[in-house]
Formats: structure tokens, sequence, C-alpha cells
């Protein structure tokens, strides 16, 4: 295989948060494919990449990838296979003609991020292929500096998780651990709130929405802040 596939993670809105390894492996790759949330939308890790870099002369192909819940060792959905499928054979197009391609990718691409599983099925169908992942800056820090709360200190423990999590679980992690980065929260936020307030929590909790960016908000009454229709740039930290 002769082009490079980089996995760029774009940090999770402020072009300024993108690293400058993240900035030269964009400018340098004439293929983007970057991934849409909605059929012939747009690709929120382009936006990103865009307020910094020119992509006047590039090939930029946006690639939808539906947004079902993927469970851990269970099948996935055909339809997302199918679009990761349909992802690394156009990437692997493109590498086999000695074109270098890039998958822009919201924050970094470690967490909970479609580029992985991108890469995977390349990795499968492709011999010797060249590949790099650029970490990015998450949410999960920047909703931390945002809200000026720290995620661990000394022998605190920390986990992250998707808060689309049913109650029993999710009461068992608000229990044990001393601080929780809750992400995909902007739907659930309901029952949440329940959650939390059985816990005597809400009061440890802090929401960021659209962190980074210039109508980030930072949100104390979690009450309020699940009445109303909340961006899916959103993501609490509970921290005791
Ligand atoms: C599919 S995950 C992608 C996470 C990303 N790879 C990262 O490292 O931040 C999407 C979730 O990330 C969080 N997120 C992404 N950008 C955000 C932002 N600017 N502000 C707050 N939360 C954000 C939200 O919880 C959102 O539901």
């Amino acid at each position: 295989m002769k082009g490079h596939f980089y996995v760029v993670g774009v940090g999770p809105g402020d072009p300024e948060l993108m690293t400058l390894k993240a900035v030269r492996i964009l400018k340098q790759s004439p293929v983007w494919l970057a991934p849409a949330a909605h059929k012939n939308g747009t690709s929120t890790a382009l936006t990103i990449a865009s307020g910094v870099i020119n992509g006047e002369q590039k090939e930029i192909l946006t690639h939808h990838f539906p947004m079902k819940k993927v469970h851990a060792g269970k099948p996935t959905d055909p339809e997302v296979e199918q679009a990761w499928q349909e992802a690394a054979q156009i990437i692997a197009g493109h590498l086999a003609d000695g074109r270098d391609v890039a998958f822009p990718t919201l924050g970094d691409p470690a967490i909970y991020s479609t580029g992985f599983y991108v890469f995977e099925k390349l990795m499968e169908n492709v011999a010797d292929m060249a590949v790099e992942i650029i970490p990015g800056v998450s949410a999960i820090g920047a909703t931390s500096a945002a809200a000026a709360v720290p995620l661990c200190l000394g022998d605190e423990r920390m986990v992250v998780i998707p808060a689309t999590f049913e109650d029993t679980k999710l009461n068992d992690i608000l229990s044990k651990f001393d601080c929780i980065v809750l992400m995909k929260v902007h739907r659930v936020m309901k029952r949440l709130v329940r959650v939390l307030e059985e816990l005597n929590l809400l009061d440890k909790a802090v929401l960021v929405e659209r962190t980074s960016l210039e109508d980030q908000r930072i949100r104390h009454d979690l009450k309020a802040a699940a009445t109303e229709k909340l961006h899916y740039f959103s993501t609490m930290i509970v921290r005791k």
C-alpha cells in the first residue's frame, strides 16, 4: 500500500485546540474523508479543521455514519457495519493510488470515535498499511477546563461512560467512583437528574454544552437544563 492513512483528532471545537501535528498532517494530506452524522449533512470535524486549513486544493469527501448504538461484544447493526466497510473501501482506493488520506475526527480518536472502527476495517482488509493516529484534545479535558473542575487528583479514580447506560449500571458506577464523566447526555438528562438526585449528587455535577465554542454554556442547575433541548455537544462531570 503506497499512501498513508491518518486518523486525526481535531479537538472539541475551538480550532486553537488543534495540535500543531494535526494541522500539519491535515495540510499535507491531499484527501480528507470526514464523518457526517446525517445523510447529506455537514461534518463537525470538517468544520473544525476548515477553521484552520484551506481545503480548496484537496479532495474532501464526507461519509455518512448512522448514529446507532454500538455495543461492545455484540453484533454491529448492519447499516453501521456497511458504512464502516464503505468508508474503508474508499480510503483503500486512494491509498492504493498513492494518495495520503486523513480522517478528521471530533476530540480525540481514542474516545467514542468512528475513526477507530474505520481504521480496524482497513487493517482487516489491507495488507502492509501505513497508519498513524494523531491524538487530539478530548471534550473530557476541555469540559474540565471550562468548568475549572479537575478530573482526578491524588489517588482518586475517574470513569468515563456514555450516559445512555441503563439506570442500574449508572447507579453502581456513580456510587463507586470519585469522578464520573458522562458523555452523550443530551437526550437522557431527565433520567440522569433523577438518578443523581436519588444519590444526593446533584450539587456535585456540572454540565458543559459546546465547550470551547463561542456559545459555550456552563450549567450548574441541572434540573433547569433537563427541561431544555440540549446540544449533542454536552458533557457532564460529577465530582464528589
Ligand atoms: C461520539 S462522542 C465523541 C467524543 C470525542 N472523540 C472526544 O474525544 O471528545 C460525542 C460526545 O462527545 C462530547 N462532546 C464532543 N464535543 C463536545 C463539546 N464541544 N462540548 C461538550 N461535549 C462535547 C459529548 O458528550 C458528545 O455527546
